[in-house]
């Protein structure tokens, strides 16, 4: 069995799609290939992996309650593609978006499903998954929080002689503990599709979103766009991105 996860993010690097794609590629088993959608360049490598695929996997951005304008454009050629080599593919999606409702990701699902009737593919569901940009800075924090517990415990051995201190393993712990309950409906969601990539079989639309109450997601987002916003679209994609 083969599947190929698309990621639909223009982002390079650090994008939500990427860890969404990892995640769920831990639950899925045979051959796994992951490819980038960026550009029209990306469209061939693509193509070459789906000819002998059985399901692909498209985890994409909502862009304006819809699919990304690049996106649709790969969608016109993947339709004369699908027909021409007579394609019967399982389709599955995973989209995230920025807003915590998972459910505005319904539109984009719903022109996969119509893409799926005239490209003559399997349409299989997928998993709308809101508070997107909230859980990709989960990972990055999870990142910088073992970092931080590899060098404190470096600096206690060397201090101390202590190279696995408890009380930094507690607290470290307890922040990934905290991290992993944010992640738990997406995770949920993406192990059950997971088992239906597996089986071949219908999945059906559904949504979640991170695991974090409206009240304290709307004011942190409100201060995390003013800040990206006045860095002009984030520290590492606004001053360091290579232009
Ligand atoms: C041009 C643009 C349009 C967007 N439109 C929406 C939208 O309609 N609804 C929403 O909830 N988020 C919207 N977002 C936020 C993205 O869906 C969100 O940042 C997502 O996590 C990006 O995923 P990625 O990191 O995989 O690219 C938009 C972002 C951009 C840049």
């Amino acid at each position: 069995m083969k599947t190929v996860f698309i990621t639909c993010s223009p982002k390079k690097n650090l994008n939500a799609s990427a860890y969404l794609v990892a995640i769920q590629g831990l639950f899925v088993k045979g051959r796994k290939v992951t490819k980038k959608l960026r550009h029209k360049s990306d469209y061939a490598g693509i193509f070459e992996e789906l000819k002998d695929a059985e399901s692909v996997v498209f985890c994409t951005p909502l862009y304006v309650d819809g699919l990304p304008s690049h996106v649709l454009a790969f969608l016109e050629e993947a339709e004369r593609f699908f027909k021409e080599n007579q394609l019967r593919l399982n389709l599955y999606c995973i989209a995230n978006n920025g807003f915590i409702e998972g459910k505005q990701n319904e539109p984009l699902m719903q022109v996969l499903e119509n893409f799926c009737v005239r490209a003559g593919v399997r349409w299989c569901g997928g998993v709308g998954i809101g508070g997107g940009v909230m859980l990709n800075v989960t990972r990055i924090i999870f990142m910088v929080q073992t970092a931080v517990f590899i060098v404190l415990n470096i600096i206690n051995g060397i201090k101390n002689g202590v190279f696995l201190d408890m009380g930094i393993l507690s607290v470290f712990l307890k922040n990934v503990g905290l991290l992993l309950f944010f992640n738990l409906g997406v995770l949920f969601f993406l192990i059950w599709m997971g088992t239906a990539i597996n089986k071949r079989m219908f999945f059906g639309k559904r949504y979640t979103r991170v695991l974090v109450p409206s009240f304290i997601f709307i004011p942190f987002a409100n201060v995390f766009f003013i800040l990206i916003s006045l860095f002009k679209g984030g520290l590492f994609r606004g001053w360091l991105a290579r232009k």
